[in-house]
């Protein structure tokens, strides 16, 4: 017998009196619900541990598609120099964690919309993790020379990590948040200052407006440590393969995703009046 009703078998159901039938049902129903308005997922099936495949590979790589993963970068014969493949797998996975973030804030942005703040905060944690990790990730390619780089980089082609899709559409996407955060506000009838300066007074859209300073910041530390690292391996006063200069990159990386969060900071120190005139 197992412990959760969620999990009884169609016997076992039977053997359950008419109410806790009822109870076992509506508790089914309600885990179900959960799973599905958070992200959009069906709801959670009974565990039922046949094996997923009959052939040569393990459940864990055909659940995981590892064979098709692994053949995503160049054969050995193929690379121009022995840290490509660290060069291939740092850019990979970044995106794939771009394509996580960008899922998640999406289902952020229908969880504010609704007024359900609370089941937004784990998601919103979870991408300001994402990207932090992304920026330990870049410590990997300092164990490169920059004289090693120059023949990876002669076999890019005019390829730049400027052109990444998942980087690009967090830039485009994250910003599309904020109009349902404006609409939250309006609903509560309060503003930014307000909620920042009488922190007591709506605890949970504070928390909300915090965890998305979180991930705001360090997307920006992500850019700042990527211009560092940029700078360690090709120099600052040189051009990049499609001509941009190094060190304008110093002022795009200023750009923050949710302006407002920042200019509210502004605002309190004047509130606050510490500041010398
Ligand atoms: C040796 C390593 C790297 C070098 C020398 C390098 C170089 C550059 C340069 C020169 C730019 C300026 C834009 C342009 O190309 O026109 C740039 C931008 C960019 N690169 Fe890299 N990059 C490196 C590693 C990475 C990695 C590992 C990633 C992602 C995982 C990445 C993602 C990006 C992104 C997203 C931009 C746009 C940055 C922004 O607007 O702040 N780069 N990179």
């Amino acid at each position: 017998m197992r412990f959760c009703t969620m999990e009884a078998t169609p016997t076992e159901r039977k053997g359950l009196t008419g109410k806790a039938r009822t109870l076992a049902s509506k508790a089914g129903n309600l885990v179900a619900a959960a799973a599905s308005a958070v992200s959009g997922v069906g709801p959670i099936g009974n565990h039922n541990p046949q094996r997923l495949t009959s052939g040569k590979t393990t459940d864990y790589e055909h659940y995981m598609r590892v064979p098709e993963l692994l053949q995503l970068q160049k054969p050995e014969e193929a690379r121009v120099h022995h840290d490509e493949l660290m060069f291939q797998v740092v850019h990979q996975s970044f995106e794939l964690w771009c394509k996580l973030v960008l899922f998640e804030l999406k289902a952020v942005g229908e969880l504010v919309a609704q007024d359900r703040l609370v089941e937004a905060y784990p998601l919103l944690a979870r991408c300001t993790a994402t990207v932090r990790l992304n920026t330990d990730a870049l410590h990997i390619l300092e164990t490169m020379t920059p004289w090693d780089f120059h023949v990876i980089r002669a076999a890019l082609g005019q390829g730049s990590g400027a052109e990444s899709p998942g980087f690009r559409q967090i830039q485009q996407k994250a910003p599309l948040l904020w109009p349902a955060v404006e609409a939250l506000l309006k609903r509560r009838k309060t503003t930014l200052l307000d909620v920042y300066t009488r922190p007591a007074s709506q605890p949970d859209l504070l928390r909300l407006l915090e965890n998305m300073t979180d991930f705001d910041m360090f997307f920006q530390v992500w850019r700042l440590n990527h211009l560092a690292m940029v700078k360690r391996v090709i120099g600052r006063d040189v051009k990049s393969l499609k001509g941009y200069a190094i060190h304008a990159l110093e002022k795009d990386v200023q750009d923050t995703l949710w302006p407002a969060l920042w200019q509210v900071r502004n605002a309190i120190t004047d509130k606050a009046g510490t500041s010398p005139p």
